[in-house]
Parts: C-alpha cells; sequence; structure tokens
C-alpha cells in the first residue's frame, strides 16, 4: 500500500466513525436550486445531515431515501399554536413527520421548534410559547410512536449564555433576564434524552466590533502557535479562537447549573463571502477550512474534548433572506446561488485534497445582460430612480464598501442593479426598460472579483423530471454500511494498485 493509499483508508476510517459533515438548507432564494440537484450537491460532498428551517414538501420529498439525517425546523411564527394545544402540535407532527417519515422515506432525527426565539431583537415574543410548544411537539412525537426516533431542540442563539466583563468562559452563566426559562428548557430536553443546539458566529463578533482581534476569530493553522493574537486566559486554559471560548462558556453556564453532560449541537457556524469588509473568499476558507478540519478529526474545546455535532451555515446563498443584520446575509454559502465553488475548501480535512464538487444538471437563463446603455448619461435624471427601482426588488447588496462589486464605477454600479433585476425577473421581455438607460448584452460585462449573474432557469428545470442520480463518490457513504463497503472497495483497489 502506497502512501497516497494509506491516508485514502485512513481518511474513510475517519468518516465512517466521526460525525460527518452537515449542513444547514435554507429556502428564502428568489429562484432556488431544485430540491433533487441539492441532495446530490450534499451526497457528492459528503454531507450526512441537513438542517431545514421549515417543513418544505419539495425539499422533504428529494430528502426520501436519500440517507441524509434531517433535523426538520419549525419557525418562530408557529411556536403560540404549537404551544395553544397538543392537537395542534399531533396535526403538525403527523402532517410534516410521520408522513415523510413513513411515506417517503425521510429519516428524521430532530424537529427543531423555533429559531433563535429569545434574540434579544424579538422583545421577548417568544419567551412564553417556546417551552409549551416544545412540550407539545415531544408529547406529539410520542403519541406518533416517534418518541425514540425523533428527538426535540430549540436552536438558540449565543446570546442565551454570557460571561462577566472579564470575558473568561469560568464566568459563563446563562442572561439573567432568561435564566429560569433556560433551566427549564435544559431540564425537559435532557429529560427525554434531546440535546441543547446553539448557533456560534465568530463573525458576527468580528462584525460587531471593529476593535475585535482578527485572528482570534479564526481558528489556529495546524502547527503555528498563535503569537499575533493575545489569547483569553482562563485559569490552566489559553484560548486562541472566540468559538472555543464561546462554546466552553456554555459548559461552564451548564456546569454550574447541575448539566455537565448536557449533549449540545452546534445549530449553525460559518462565515459569508460577501456585503462587509469582513465578508469574502479568502476569510470564508480560512474560517471554514479551519471548522471542517475539526470536525474530521473530531477535536473538541479545551472544556469538552469530544466534538459536537456541527451544522455548516449554510450551504447555498439565499438572494431573498432579510438583510436587517446586514448585507453579508445572503451570502453565507459554501456555494454560490446555483452550486457552483466559491472557494476550494477541502473537506478531508487537511488529510487528502478532496475538493468540492459543484452542482451538476443546472439549467440557466440565456446568456445575456442588461446594462447601463452605452449612449445613455450618468447625468441623466432618471438614473438614481432607475436605480432605485432595480434594487427594491433584486439582490443589490454585491455593492457596497468592501463587498465584490464595491468597486464599479456609477456606470458599472447602474449596469450591475439593471442585471439583477434583469435576472431576477426571469429576464423578461420589459425587464431591461429603465427609461431608456438600459440595454441587452451578450458580452458578459463581469470585472475582477464582480460577477453579472445569470439566473437559474426555474421553467426549464419545472418540465424536466430530472433522472434520480444516485452517483457514489468515495466521500459520500450515506450509512455506515456504505461507508464499511467503501472501506472495504478502497483497500481492494489499494493491494491491487
Ligand atoms: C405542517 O402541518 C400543519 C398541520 O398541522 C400545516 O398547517 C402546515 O402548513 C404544515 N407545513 C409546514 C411547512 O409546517
Ligand atoms: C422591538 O421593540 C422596539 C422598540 O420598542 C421596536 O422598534 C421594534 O420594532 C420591536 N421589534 C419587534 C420584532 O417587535
Ligand atoms: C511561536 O511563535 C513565535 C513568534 O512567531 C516564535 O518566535 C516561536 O519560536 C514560536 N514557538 C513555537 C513553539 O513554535
Ligand atoms: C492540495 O492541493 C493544493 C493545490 O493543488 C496543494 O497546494 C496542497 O499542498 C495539497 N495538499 C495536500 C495535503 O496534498
Ligand atoms: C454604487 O451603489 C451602491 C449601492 O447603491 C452605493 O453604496 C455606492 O456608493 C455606489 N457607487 C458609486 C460609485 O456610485
Ligand atoms: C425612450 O425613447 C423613445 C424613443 O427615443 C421615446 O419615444 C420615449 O419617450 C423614451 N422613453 C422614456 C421613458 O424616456
Amino acid at each position: 500500500m502506497d502512501i497516497r493509499c494509506s491516508l485514502l483508508v485512513l481518511y474513510m476510517v475517519v468518516i465512517a466513525e466521526g460525525g460527518g459533515l452537515a449542513c444547514n438548507w435554507g429556502l428564502q432564494a428568489t429562484h432556488p436550486l431544485p430540491p433533487k440537484i441539492v441532495v446530490k450537491l450534499m451526497k457528492d460532498n459528503g454531507f450526512e445531515k441537513v438542517k431545514l428551517f421549515e417543513a418544505d414538501p419539495e425539499a422533504l420529498k428529494a430528502l426520501g431515501n436519500s440517507g441524509i439525517q434531517v433535523m426538520l425546523g419549525i419557525p418562530n411564527d408557529f411556536l403560540a399554536p404549537l404551544a395553544s394545544s397538543v392537537r395542534i402540535a399531533e396535526d403538525w407532527v403527523s402532517q410534516n413527520v410521520s408522513s415523510y417519515i413513513s411515506k417517503t422515506g425521510v429519516d428524521i432525527r430532530y424537529v427543531a421548534v423555533g429559531n433563535e426565539p429569545f434574540l434579544k431583537t424579538y422583545n421577548d415574543t417568544f419567551l412564553q410559547t417556546t417551552l409549551p410548544a416544545l412540550q407539545n411537539i415531544q408529547a406529539a412525537l410520542i403519541k406518533a410512536g416517534l418518541g425514540r426516533q425523533v428527538k426535540v431542540t430549540t436552536p438558540l442563539n449565543a446570546d442565551v449564555y454570557q460571561t462577566d466583563s472579564s470575558g473568561v468562559p469560568s464566568a459563563g452563566n446563562f442572561r439573567s433576564d432568561i435564566h429560569d426559562l433556560m433551566i427549564s428548557i435544559i431540564t425537559f430536553l435532557s429529560d427525554n434524552g434531546a440535546p441543547l443546539t446553539i448557533n456560534i458566529y465568530p463573525f458576527l463578533s468580528l462584525y460587531a466590533d471593529p476593535n475585535f482581534p482578527v485572528d482570534y476569530a479564526f481558528f489556529p493553522t495546524s502547527g503555528s502557535n498563535i503569537s499575533t493574537s493575545s489569547p483569553v486566559v482562563d485559569g490552566p486554559i489559553s484560548y486562541t479562537n472566540v468559538f472555543d471560548a464561546n462554546f466552553d462558556t456554555l459548559i461552564w453556564a451548564l456546569e454550574k447549573n447541575g448539566f455537565a453532560s448536557m449533549p449540545i449541537i452546534v445549530g449553525e457556524v460559518g462565515w459569508p463571502t460577501d456585503g462587509d469588509i469582513n465578508a469574502n473568499n479568502e476569510n470564508a476558507h480560512r474560517f471554514n477550512q479551519g471548522l471542517v478540519n475539526r470536525i474530521i478529526q473530531g477535536q473538541g474545546t479545551p472544556k469538552r474534548n469530544t466534538s459536537p455535532d456541527i451544522y455548516l451555515f449554510a450551504l447555498i446563498d439565499e438572494d431573498a433572506k432579510s438583510i436587517q443584520p446586514g448585507n453579508f446575509e445572503r451570502h453565507w454559502g459554501v456555494f454560490n446561488y446555483d452550486g457552483t465553488i466559491k472557494y476550494p475548501l477541502d473537506l478531508g480535512g487537511g488529510n487528502t485534497n478532496q475538493t468540492l464538487t459543484p452542482a451538476t444538471g443546472v439549467r440557466y437563463l440565456a446568456r445575456q445582460w442588461c446594462i447601463m446603455a452605452p449612449e445613455a448619461s450618468n447625468l441623466d435624471p432618471n438614473l438614481p430612480s432607475s436605480i432605485n427601482e432595480a434594487c427594491t426588488y433584486a439582490d443589490c447588496t454585491s455593492l457596497g464598501y468592501g463587498s465584490s462589486c464595491g468597486e464599479l464605477d456609477v456606470r458599472g454600479n447602474a449596469s450591475y442593479t439593471f442585471n439583477m433585476y434583469y435576472q431576477t425577473m426571469n429576464q423578461q421581455k420589459g425587464a431591461c426598460q429603465f427609461s431608456n438607460l438600459s440595454a441587452i448584452t451578450t458580452v458578459d460585462p463581469s470585472q475582477d472579483s464582480c460577477v453579472f449573474k445569470i439566473m437559474i432557469n426555474l421553467g426549464r428545470h419545472e418540465q424536466t423530471t430530472s433522472p434520480s442520480t444516485s452517483s457514489f463518490g468515495i466521500t459520500c457513504n450515506q450509512d455506515s454500511s456504505i461507508a464499511f463497503a467503501a472501506l472495504v472497495s478502497s483497500f481492494i483497489i489499494c493491494f491491487l494498485s
């Protein structure tokens, strides 16, 4: 066996035994990739678990018999009705969980009740309903005979716990305004053998505080000692990155309240690639590579040495997400909106060059763009209102300072907005008529980092029922038996070579 073969085999063993890769699949896009293509994308890249934010019928159908484990989310708007009656919860579970498990073969493992319901920006709206909704969904799962197979959880933002002004994890505890509620929820989850799910965002630490030490937001590159940023020293432990420190703040909070061994899932963590000065491919590659390496190696934190399940945020960009948190919000994907690759993330965790596989079978609109007409004047009084109108309906979040199209001149800027509108409107007739300021071109107007998109052709995807392709890559192991088969065959290949 040569060295390349042993590395390959080692990798297969690690993947077969480890928790595997997991990701978030959000659907807030004007032109979402067809679910079948997304499921194949996940399988081709070795994702074994996925978190959905809603029980979308098409996504669930595509996940049927895929071997991918599902955490199924319930939006916050459902919390009040679900909290109000067990009957409503039973209907919800029957229609959105039981039927997909029994009829469609969807491997649902968790129901995630609500999404970050205790965020400060929600003004306590969901404080009263989250726990009762959890209880009713749990009761409904038991009644449906799914109590063992499907666990409840509720994904919370890491702002449910905090440390004191010293900033050390050992000072961690739950936020005082929701302390008792958190204990009730954790007690309930613990009694039902269910995990606590927390979303941790090092990017937002950096975004919120211009003085935040940049290196501390990332994982140290293996082999290097962190000398660039001053670590946070907590007793015998030196924290070199905010993810570890944040996670261990939670462990301390749990320990202090009698839940030292509470299982934890990291429901969301990732790095965006556009819409902010710190959101770019280089930083996202650096952060997510560090994260994936840890997942593959099963690396934990100083306070808990086993790796939790970690769901990467996110699989693909979503151009219809609210930008209330910031322009970066539409750019969290490891893949672009169309399943193309943004940066060469190595899913082998540094042991192999297991590069990403892009989506296949994507159909696009015609190769044409809407731009500012060559004869139109920069000083045309209709220009500002035209740009404004385009950006009201289309995604212009790549135009800001420090973003991928932040260096365009006035004409480039106008062209970008016109094109986004034109593509978002499916290149319809009349969608490239901005007071005679625009024109259609077949010459790609993209410049440097600024990509002028062509949208996905939703119509052509609807007409064609794509054949259910089951390509089986070396990283793609739906369950341990297949992983084992792959392992055996890779041994055979190695011995033969
Ligand atoms: C789930 O089930 C309920 C019935 O209780 C239904 O009203 C709802 O629309 C279903 N779908 C989703 C996405 O929650
Ligand atoms: C929360 O309260 C603030 C101030 O009262 C208000 O501006 C904001 O719209 C509220 N947000 C929600 C989600 O209700
Ligand atoms: C750690 O980094 C510093 C500064 O780059 C260097 O001087 C030192 O030798 C390094 N130590 C180890 C153990 O690598
Ligand atoms: C992976 O490929 C890149 C680029 O081809 C190369 O620079 C790097 O050394 C390779 N890494 C390993 C572990 O083979
Ligand atoms: C381009 O558009 C963006 C967003 O509307 C704006 O912030 C920026 O100042 C514009 N740049 C130029 C050169 O007009
Ligand atoms: C566009 O140009 C045509 C022909 O030059 C003219 O008749 C029309 O009024 C113009 N439309 C606008 C909105 O400026």
